[in-house]
């Protein structure tokens, strides 16, 4: 039987009954999400790990300007592997915040009205805030010895920004781009056998975009450990020819040789089908990989009657990739890929396995309500099925590489993806910006395209061609599969300058423009990349600046930009015009418009920031999908506007529509097709309704009803089942309804969620854009009668309930299951033990003062701080000291080491670690020790104290034992004056307890 993965478990859905909105449409998410997924490559084989870094991290923030808040960090490069005790096993982080990733800190922070971050959302990140714009991560973890002689990888998906990695004391280095992966092969700083100690301080002073862009490490972060003869990474390339029943697979895999000397070397490709069965295998002949070297391998393999990807059937190949080093396999790995044609034609557009197929495309920032920048997977596959409700076929990743497992919901789903580079530009960064991109993303079926750019005004220069040619040969050289183009300002210079470098001619907004633009260049395939920048307030239908909403008829365009029907309906009507990307899918925080303060959040979107659907949603829906749609609005609760008319609007595909108010029928009208309908209505209270006719029957009807007060909450939940692996996340939305059961439209009742059981709140939101609530915590005010929150799973199965709570509302709960699932493979939480038990048992650590003393080599203070485990039996004490040994430079691998000799007799303590002898006394909750003999005495790190001099001191020179007379010992002697000998006593240490 096939193997099931996590992968296969995400495609399947659960439908759920959905909340209704005026009794017959779907106001949130209906369909059961899939939940996290693997990687698209390297997934676990023999020689081969992939574990997951996300669990058991610390936070704590540092600071831009001021050293000492920024734990001293002053750059620290000045020795290799002295970084600070902050990067060593003994510092206490027990003040630092428990967090799992992804983590952004950014959404945590409270609003600022400061017109200088408007474009960010208003969070306080830049050079005006040092104090909340660096963040600090420590992660500890344990390595078994058995990883020793395996190279040892760290790759973070990214980070935003500018990261710096530390392992084990040594700066490993640096990654400055917000959105592209980076890797450290550490094997030389790891410590098989021994605890290791991570620190990355993430500085997101400086910006990448001009919207929001979150802070920290967002995405996962991998521990990748190999044979030192392994699959480089993202070193596999599966394409396919597709001729009438076959397609010839071409396969480049590239091998990297860390070991010691020439080996000879061979790769055995094979291919699986969808259902798991091999339908290909290849092996090469050997190649001679030089110690140090590469070796790059092509294969083909022909597959018969291939399952062609596509947006209906999302058949998945599998290469597994096996590596034979002097006939003993070294590596494996696996890659899904899929079979499909892609093409452009300058008059039937884009074609998908010779299909023509118009993209219904959005552009997507890539920030979720209740969790920022942090987007758990389960949220990118709630996200794409969301859009695929709209109708939506593709998207584009504006304006930066995005998160993977956004693309493995792509390609599980069906979306079309134009993949965007961050940076247009042919520099070492830039290029290796867009090669990261290429190498990572170029199996993934759902990438048709690369985009190396938006509205970048270099493009449309002599200079842009330049940049734009050098960044082509980088997709082509990695890729060759798939076209290029960049966004355009505007619809100017279309064809020339940079643009002639690309093989499909891109324009942001300009439509006529791009109508010129083919009639005088009929054979260049021309798309879209950005259109309409409509905006809407989701629920409001007046245009209120004091509040920072706009009504959500589709004209309210207030950009000056295209309306959504207006875009539509021009580019439906060129078939050689291959569709386009609407700005944006979902809202997004930033570039708040028309107005600024207090929106805090753009209002593009034709979904909101939670997911719930605007009413131009439906319009798409309508002329997007083949699902009968019959869309009324607005809501009918305009107390006070009795008497005056309301412009009552249709989206609908159905053929004619009849509108009543409180029974009377105020005419029907044909509905044109990509249009709407509208009529103007004197307000009454009561009920419109629309019916929906088609081939003269009445179908489909919609009713809007001026409802009572707010009485009670409905809760629904998205999915009725998620894993229980700590990552899946389900939504749960709220309704606010009358008592009635009519949903309230214009209720803004604050609601309370709790979680018993399995899970917890990880965020909420309201798609409010202009509300200073913050999304964490476990309360959020209804907005326009809606709100939600998102809950994690833990990794303990049972039942999850949450409950939503309003004062003076009826409340409501819903019960979903939390199953057990294997973990995917993951890095163990590392805690210090805390023995437990009577008297002095427990942690203890030197209080600050004495752990700051004693400066080490190379750092900023490097000795002094031990950490004690004590464990007392009635008057023998047993346990361990870290840190006790002395003298080794570097943080890391300092071993407990135990405590001999251990006696506790009334309040007097003593016992020996390493030749340590600790004597002192038990005073209160502090222990006062005195050190005597032993290393300890030098500062771990630092030269350890001199040797002792031994005979008579000369009048002049040095002893006869060599002990050096400038040395702090002999000073101390030679101002004791009494001759005496030995090391000098350090300062008594006061021990407190402590929780880590
Ligand atoms: C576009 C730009 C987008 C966004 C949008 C707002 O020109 O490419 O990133 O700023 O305007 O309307």
């Amino acid at each position: 039987m096939k193997n099931v993965t996590r992968r296969d478990l995400f495609k399947t859905s659960l439908a759920v009954p959905a909340v209704v909105v005026a009794a017959t449409e779907t106001a949130i998410g209906q369909e059961a999400q899939p939940q996290t997924a693997p990687p698209a490559t390297a997934i676990q084989g023999p020689g081969r790990e992939r574990l997951l870094l996300d669990f058991g991290w610390r936070f704590h923030f540092g600071h831009a300007t001021d050293m000492a808040q920024d734990f001293n960090f002053r750059g620290n490069f000045s020795k290799s592997g002295n970084f600070g005790p902050l990067g060593t096993l003994l510092f206490d982080d027990d003040d630092w915040k428990a967090v799992d990733l992804p983590h952004d800190w950014a959404i945590e922070l409270p609003f600022q009205n400061d017109p200088a971050l408007s474009s960010k959302g208003f969070y306080p990140l830049g050079r005006a805030y040092p104090a909340t714009s660096i963040g600090w991560y420590r992660r500890i973890f344990e390595l078994p010895a058995s990883d020793a002689g395996k190279r040892i990888t760290l790759e973070f998906d990214a980070a935003y920004r500018e990261a710096t990695v530390i392992l084990n004391g040594f700066y490993i280095g640096r990654h400055i781009g917000g959105y592209d992966p980076f890797t450290f092969d550490v094997t030389d700083f790891a410590s098989p056998g021994a605890r290791n100690v991570l620190l990355v301080r993430v500085d997101a002073t400086q910006s990448d975009g001009w919207f929001y862009e979150g802070a920290g490490i967002y995405r996962h972060v991998w521990l990748v450990k190999t044979n030192p003869i392994h699959v480089k990474q993202w070193g596999t390339f599966a394409h396919a020819q597709v001729r009438p029943g076959e397609a010839t697979v071409r396969i480049r895999t590239e091998v990297e040789n860390h070991g010691k000397g020439a080996r000879s070397t061979r790769v055995t490709s094979t291919i699986l089908d969808p259902a798991g069965k091999t339908v290909g295998k290849a092996a090469t002949l050997p190649a001679s990989l030089v110690e140090g070297g590469e070796h790059v391998y092509e294969q083909q393999v022909v597959v018969k009657a291939p399952a062609l990807w596509s947006l209906e059937r999302r058949n998945l190949y599998k290469l597994v990739t096996e590596i034979q080093a002097d006939g003993a396999v070294t590596d494996r790995c696996e890659t899904p890929f899929g079979i499909r044609t892609c093409a452009f034609d300058p008059e039937k557009g884009f074609l998908l396995n010779g299909k023509s197929v118009k993209l219904k495309g959005t552009c997507n920032h890539q920030d979720h309500a209740g969790v920022g920048a942090a987007l758990p997977d389960a949220i990118q596959y709630l996200r794409v099925r969301k859009l695929q409700e709209m109708g939506c076929n593709s998207l584009r990743t504006s304006h930066n590489p995005p998160t993977p497992e956004l693309l493995n919901a792509a390609d599980d789903l069906g979306m079309l993806v134009f993949d965007e580079t961050r940076m247009m530009s042919s520099s070492p960064e830039g290029l290796s910006q867009y090669e990261n991109l290429v190498r990572r993303d170029r199996n993934h079926p759902s990438v048709f395209m690369w985009s190396m750019g938006n509205e970048e005004g270099t493009a449309a220069t002599a200079r842009g061609f330049q940049i734009l040619t050098a960044m082509k040969a980088v997709s082509t050289r990695h890729d060759g599969t798939r076209p290029v183009s960049i966004a355009p300002l505007g619809g100017n210079n279309m064809g020339k300058f940079g643009f002639a470098a690309c093989d499909v001619q891109g324009y942001n907004y300009a439509d006529p423009a791009a109508d010129a633009f083919h009639k005088a260049n009929p054979k260049v395939p021309v798309m879209g990349t950005e259109q309409v920048s409509a905006v809407a307030t989701r629920g409001i239908y007046a245009m209120d600046p004091q509040r920072g909403y706009v009504g959500s008829y589709d004209p309210y365009t207030t950009t000056g930009r295209a309306s959504c029907e207006g875009w539509w309906s021009f580019c439906n009507a060129r078939p050689w015009l291959t569709g386009g990307f609407i700005w944006t899918g979902f809202d997004y925080r930033g570039e708040p418009s028309p107005y600024g303060w207090p929106n805090i959040n753009s209002q593009y979107g034709i979904i909101d920031t939670c997911g719930f659907p605007k009413d131009s949603f439906f319009y798409f829906q309508a002329w997007w999908t083949p699902k009968p749609v019959l869309h009324l609005f607005p809501h009918w609760n305009w107390p006070g506007l009795e008497g005056q008319e309301i412009a009552v609007w249709v989206h609908s595909n159905l053929e004619r529509v009849e509108l009543f108010l409180n029974g009377q029928s105020l005419g029907a009208k044909d509905m044109k097709p990509d249009s709407h309908l509208a009529w103007n209505v004197k307000y009454t209270p009561g009920a419109i309704e629309a019916r929906g006719y088609k081939d003269g029957k009445q179908v489909m009807t919609a009713r809007r009803e001026t409802t009572g007060p707010a009485a009670k909450l409905v809760l629904t939940a998205d999915r009725k089942e998620i894993s229980a692996d700590g990552e899946d996340v389900a939504m749960f939305a709220v309704e606010v309804q009358d008592a009635q059961g009519r949903y309230m439209p214009i209720a803004g009742n604050q609601v309370n969620f709790r979680v018993s059981g399995q899970g917890k709140v990880i965020g909420v939101g309201n798609g409010d854009p202009a509300d200073h609530e913050s999304d964490k915590g476990s309360s959020r005010k209804a907005f326009s009668g809606l709100c939600m929150a998102l809950v994690q799973s833990s990794k303990a199965a049972g039942n999850l309930t949450v409950e939503a709570s309003s004062p003076g509302l009826t409340p409501a709960s819903v019960t979903i299951s939390a199953k057990a699932v294997k973990l995917r493979p993951q890095v163990a939480v590392w805690e210090r033990e805390v023995p437990a038990g009577a008297g002095i048992t427990g942690l203890w650590r030197p209080a600050p003062m004495a752990a700051a003393a004693g400066r080490g080599g190379g750092g900023f203070g490097g000795g002094g701080n031990q950490v004690f485990s004590f464990r007392q039996n009635g008057n023998a004490l047993g346990g361990t000291v870290e840190g006790g040994g002395g003298g080794r430079g570097g943080g890391g691998g300092d071993t407990p080491i135990a405590i001999e000799d251990g006696k506790l007799d009334g309040a007097n303590i003593s016992f020996s670690a390493a030749g340590v002898v600790y004597t002192g006394t038990l005073k209160g909750d502090a222990i006062e020790l005195q050190r005597t003999g032993g290393a300890a005495m030098g500062g771990r790190g630092g030269r350890g104290a001199p040797p002792e001099p031994a005979g008579p001191r000369p009048a002049i020179g040095p002893p006869p034992d060599g002990s050096d007379p400038s040395s702090a010992a002999f000073i101390g002697l030679g101002r004791g004056g009494a001759g005496g000998r030995g090391a000098p006593t350090p300062a008594p240490i006061v021990l407190h307890r402590a929780n880590r």
